[in-house]
């Protein structure tokens, strides 16, 4: 019989340092209204020079020890999503991993940009179900901030993304009075429309040398993204994947009581909740005070939910994502 994995603790962190619309829009040529129409974004977060992505990882996955009542020597192992890792190599979770002093536990970063963190609770869920460990730690963490072009040339990615991570503890559940379970997750991917929204440089794949002075004059190391194409493939994906989803927990739509969607766009969110007729009071979005925080925004979101009362024991909770690779996924999770 396979253990059944819940999730048992949540927790966030984002920066202090607000930049709203206006600050933007003193260093390139764009407007609060054009933001805010096109994205619903009001202002996001910026670290502090020196402040490391592991800083942002810690204090989240702190949080979420915390709210599952755990100690980090009690975790089996560490999952970070990003795909703004604190250094080439090794992955942000070694630097976390060093920070929560949690004895010498696996880590490993997963790179599937915004689906990152559903496909690390989808990591998390199978080891848990597997038996190869009872309690593991699943963050999304992202600095955005340091590795955006932020001029007019850039403006169209810029404005978008902000810096922040989340958090959450999977657990073995043997408790068969207890309904708290991680019932689906959905899993999707489509590596041709990997250049549709990527960043190039420095990369392997770059011959004799990952980054030249060329190369950064071109500005290759700022993301490049084709946004109406992006945001056409999202408004598909994200319906068909979690209508997957809810399907394959034997459940229907309105048995869902709340809708977390990737923090991408607050126009794409209100699309698939229309094609879905999903009622606006059953779906959060944070994406006016954050911004986009790639693989961090779900579990951002997630503690929101879980920490206003938005969520009550034996809810359903789904969680749906679209991003690069083209990649996208859903969960749906009994709280
Ligand atoms: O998390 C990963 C997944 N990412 C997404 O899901 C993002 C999906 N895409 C989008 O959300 C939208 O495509 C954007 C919000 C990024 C852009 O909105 P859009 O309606 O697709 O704008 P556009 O790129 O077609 O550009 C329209 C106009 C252009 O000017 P012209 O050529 O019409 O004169 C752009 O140069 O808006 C201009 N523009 C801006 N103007 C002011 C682009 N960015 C900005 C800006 N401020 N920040």
């Amino acid at each position: 019989m396979t253990t059944r994995a819940k999730i048992t603790g949540t927790g966030m962190y984002v920066p202090e340092r607000v930049v709203k619309n206006d600050d933007l829009a003193a260093l390139m040529e764009t407007s609060d209204d054009w933001i805010r129409q096109r994205t619903g974004i009001e202002e996001r977060r910026y670290i502090d020079p020196g402040t490391q992505p592991a800083d942002l990882a810690y204090a989240a996955a702190s949080n979420a020890l915390e709210s599952a009542k755990l100690k980090p020597s009690d975790i089996d192992c560490v999952i970070l999503a990003t795909l703004s890792a604190q250094a080439d190599f090794p992955g942000t979770s070694f630097f976390l991993q060093e920070k929560l002093d949690a004895g010498e536990i696996p880590c490993f970063d997963l790179r599937a940009q915004c689906s990152g963190f559903v496909y690390s609770l989808s990591v998390a869920n199978s080891f848990v179900r597997a038996g190869t460990f009872r309690r593991v730690l699943a963050v999304g963490c992202e600095v955005h901030s340091t590795g955006i072009d932020i001029s007019t040339e850039g403006r169209d990615v810029a404005v978008l993304f902000g810096d922040g991570a989340g958090a959450v503890v999977v657990e073995a559940n043997d408790d068969p009075s207890d309904p708290s379970e991680i019932l689906a997750v959905n899993l999707h991917a489509e590596g041709r429309h990997a250049k549709r929204l990527w960043v190039e440089i420095p990369g392997s794949g770059n011959t004799p040398d990952r980054i030249t002075p060329e190369m950064l004059a071109q500005k290759r190391h700022y993301p490049h993204m084709e946004g109406r194409f992006v945001f056409k493939n999202a408004v598909t994906r994200m319906p068909e994947v979690l209508r997957e989803t809810v399907a394959s927990a034997d459940v229907g739509l309105d048995d869902v009581d709340l809708f977390l969607f990737h923090q991408a766009n607050l126009r794409i969110n209100e699309f698939v909740a229309n094609q879905l007729e999903i009622p606006a009071e059953k779906c959060l979005n944070n994406i006016q005070r954050y911004g986009n925080c790639s693989a961090a925004s779900i579990p951002i979101l997630l503690d929101e939910a879980a920490r206003s009362q938005r969520l009550e024991p034996g809810n359903l909770v789904s969680m749906t994502t679209f991003g690069s690779g083209f990649s996208w996924s859903s969960a749906l999770v009994r709280w």
